[in-house]
């Protein structure tokens, strides 16, 4: 990835993952940047370094710019390998520099890479000054890891978020206004249901902190630079890490021969037909990530397998404890967000059932509320099966409006 500059002496040096689509299961359809920022003042310093198998790249960016021993500080906001991997070059390459980061970031890089660098450990107000500039520290623990923290150039307005306010996105553009709003918000969208969404109540603090500071520019550590929609990315995120649900039905299900799937098309026939937002996930096909990004502000979330030797498919069963880790409802004692929402089971089966029971029971667990019973089916759905279906959509749609207040 070219460099560019956000403001004078302020420089976006990271680099771009074209062919990483895995990252760590999360399904990344438009690739990955590990974003690193160069800040150039009396004293020179690079905040974030870059995944191991990348570093030359930024090294090479950064030479393009300064001599890379010339970097004073090396900035660690989070120790997840993404950023941290490729510290050990960094180092070398900047023999005079401190690395600055928070004690647990400091901890966990004992652990990770076992390295006697110079550390100078900061939390939250804490201040580097570079000359004219003056870096500030805020800790943002749980967001992403307990080790994370945001720097925050004062005098530019600029805060280097981290993780937060990313998008697993690689492309030649750098900032939020040179691609479709649309675009950029359903990878931020994506990214947060899929990355951040359990850690929402560490969010709002982190928000409320940030709300402090007077910003013209996100710089997060993934995806594109937020300049012209800050308002709307954190207005989203507001609303994401309060778990407020929309009027939506969201259908995720699994088949094997075909009725299940009859039955999911029921079921969102019925969800359209009452005027709520229906959307259909196929979990083979769409994939996981797909599924999490749809139900984050669904107040509804209708599950269907057929039975598989008296389990569900092993795509639901993934899919649900993948959702139990969101915790996309009441995700603590005492925590009211995300309350209410509600969900159903439902699925084919052959000579003996169990899958849609078992998908009700997770339902529960995860703190849905299933008014209705589970529909199954024998084989194939019927005429009247499919009517129930459809019933079902609509009353969920009805139910859904209600928790959204529409
Ligand atoms: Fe991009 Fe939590 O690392």
């Amino acid at each position: 990835m070219a460099t560019c500059e956000l403001s004078p002496g302020i420089h976006s040096v990271g680099v771009l993952d074209w062919s990483m689509h895995d990252f760590h299961g999360f399904e990344a359809r438009r690739g990955v940047s590990y974003n690193s920022y160069l800040v150039l003042d009396e004293k020179i310093a690079l905040i974030d370094a870059v995944k191991c198998t990348f570093v030359d790249e930024l090294l090479q960016n950064i030479a393009s710019l300064i001599d890379p021993s010339r970097i004073d500080y090396v900035v660690a906001n989070h120790a997840e390998p993404d950023h941290s991997s490729g510290l050990s070059a960094v180092m070398q390459a900047a023999p005079r520099a401190k690395l600055i980061c928070t004690e647990k970031c400091r901890s966990a890089f004992d652990d990770y890479y076992r390295e006697d660098w110079p550390y100078q450990t900061v939390k939250t107000a804490d201040t580097l000054c570079l000359g004219k500039h003056t870096l500030q520290f805020l800790a943002t623990p749980m967001v992403h890891w307990p080790d994370s923290m945001m720097s925050y150039l004062p005098d530019e307005k600029i805060l280097f978020s981290m993780d937060a306010f990313g998008q697993h996105t690689a492309g030649t553009e750098r900032f939020d206004h040179q691609l479709p709003l649309g675009l950029v918000m359903d990878e931020a969208r994506r990214y947060y249901a899929n990355i951040i969404m359990p850690l929402g109540a560490m969010v709002l603090k982190a928000l409320e902190a940030a709300a402090a500071l007077e910003i013209t520019t996100i710089a997060p550590a993934h995806g594109l630079i937020w300049q012209k929609h800050i308002p709307a990315i954190l207005e989203a995120y507001r609303k994401w890490a309060s778990l407020k649900s929309d009027p939506k039905v969201v259908v995720v299900y699994d088949s094997m021969w075909g009725s299940t799937e009859l039955m999911a098309r029921a079921l969102i026939d019925g969800v359209n037909g009452a005027g709520a937002t229906a959307r259909l996930v196929h979990l083979r096909r769409d994939g996981r990530t797909e599924a999490a990004a749809e139900i984050l502000e669904a107040a509804a979330l209708a599950v269907g397998t057929p039975t598989l030797h008296n389990r569900p498919m092993p795509d639901v069963a993934g899919f649900l404890s993948y959702v139990r880790s969101l915790a996309p409802v009441s995700p603590g004692k005492n925590d009211p967000r995300g309350k209410g929402r509600i969900g159903l089971a439902f699925g084919s089966h052959g000579w003996s059932g169990g899958g849609a029971q078992w998908v009700a029971q997770e339902l529960t667990q995860i703190g849905y509320q299933l008014p209705q019973p589970v529909i199954c089916c024998l084989y194939r759905p019927d005429q009247s099966t499919l009517q129930q279906c459809r019933q079902a959509g609509a009353d969920l749609a009805d139910k859904a409006r209600q928790l959204a207040g529409k």
